[in-house]
């Protein structure tokens, strides 16, 4: 591993704004007595706790970055219940994770729309997750690198090539995330292969992150072998210790590998 390694807590629709502060500070103190040489470390909490999660960290310096799940792709106006690129800026917020899943699949979010989405975040200078990953009959029907190509093409094709180095993507198979059932080392690693195979050489610098039922144990070899640039972390995200376990397993093994 190269690349410096990216673990990112999705904490999805969990934590109240008093459970996420103390779920930050809880972060912070882990991370005060074992530091993250090397693994930079993001959280994405719901909308409703991003500024307070982001005055935490700023004010008690914990070395995190805070990232909104969604975003709407416009800028302002009659978009109700919706929150634009701009409004997370000015909270603190630097990232954005862009076309998950659960927002493909029970939110109608559309290849159209995560294109437009990825497009309004990079362009007002946040750092984008773009997700992708196969469902469990597209993985049985042996189509899963046909469907993830096409899902990075559909969003990344016309892109302004400056915008890349904002660019992370997260490959989380449907079939793995929340279910307990890790996509194995081979198959980790044959679709970061893949991943990076697609992506022009004007993303050689951005992370491709493994995403499904990362844990404490799974992590090191998924990082090692499957050779992922770091992770998407649903469930295992939202305890201190387990989210940090990961973070060190992502740390050990880039110290041994450079
Ligand atoms: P999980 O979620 O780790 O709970 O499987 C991953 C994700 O949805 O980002």
């Amino acid at each position: 591993m190269t690349i410096k390694p990216l673990v990112i807590g999705n904490w999805k629709m969990n934590l109240d704004f008093v459970e996420a502060v103390h779920l930050g500070q809880q972060i912070g103190v882990l991370l005060k007595n074992r530091p993250s040489e090397h693994t930079e470390i993001v959280v994405a909490p719901p909308f409703v706790d991003l500024r307070s999660v982001a005055s935490i960290v700023d004010s008690e310096r914990i070395p995190i970055g805070v990232a909104a799940q969604h975003v709407n792709p416009n800028d302002n106006g009659a978009h109700t219940g919706e929150v634009s690129a701009s409004m997370l800026k000015r909270l603190g917020v630097t990232w954005v994770l862009v076309g998950h899943s659960e927002r493909r699949s029970m939110y109608a979010m559309d290849d159209a729309a995560v294109a437009l989405t990825l497009r309004a975040v990079v362009r007002s200078g946040l750092k984008a997750v773009l997700c992708v990953g196969e469902a469990l009959d597209i993985r049985e029907d042996g189509d899963h690198d046909e469907w993830v190509r096409r899902q990075l093409r559909s969003a990344l094709d016309g892109l302004d090539e400056r915008f890349a180095e904002l660019v992370t993507i997260a490959y989380e198979p449907i079939w793995a995330i929340g279910t307990g059932l890790t996509a194995d080392v081979a198959q980790v690693h044959a679709m970061m292969t893949h991943v990076r195979s697609v992506l022009t050489p004007a993303f050689k610098e951005s992370r491709v992150l493994y995403g499904g039922s990362v844990n404490a144990e799974n992590a090191a070899s998924l990082v090692a072998e499957g050779r992922a640039d770091g992770f998407l972390v649903g469930g295992a995200s939202l305890k201190a210790e387990s989210f940090l376990a990961i973070i060190q397993a992502c740390d050990d093994c880039y110290a041994l590998k450079r």
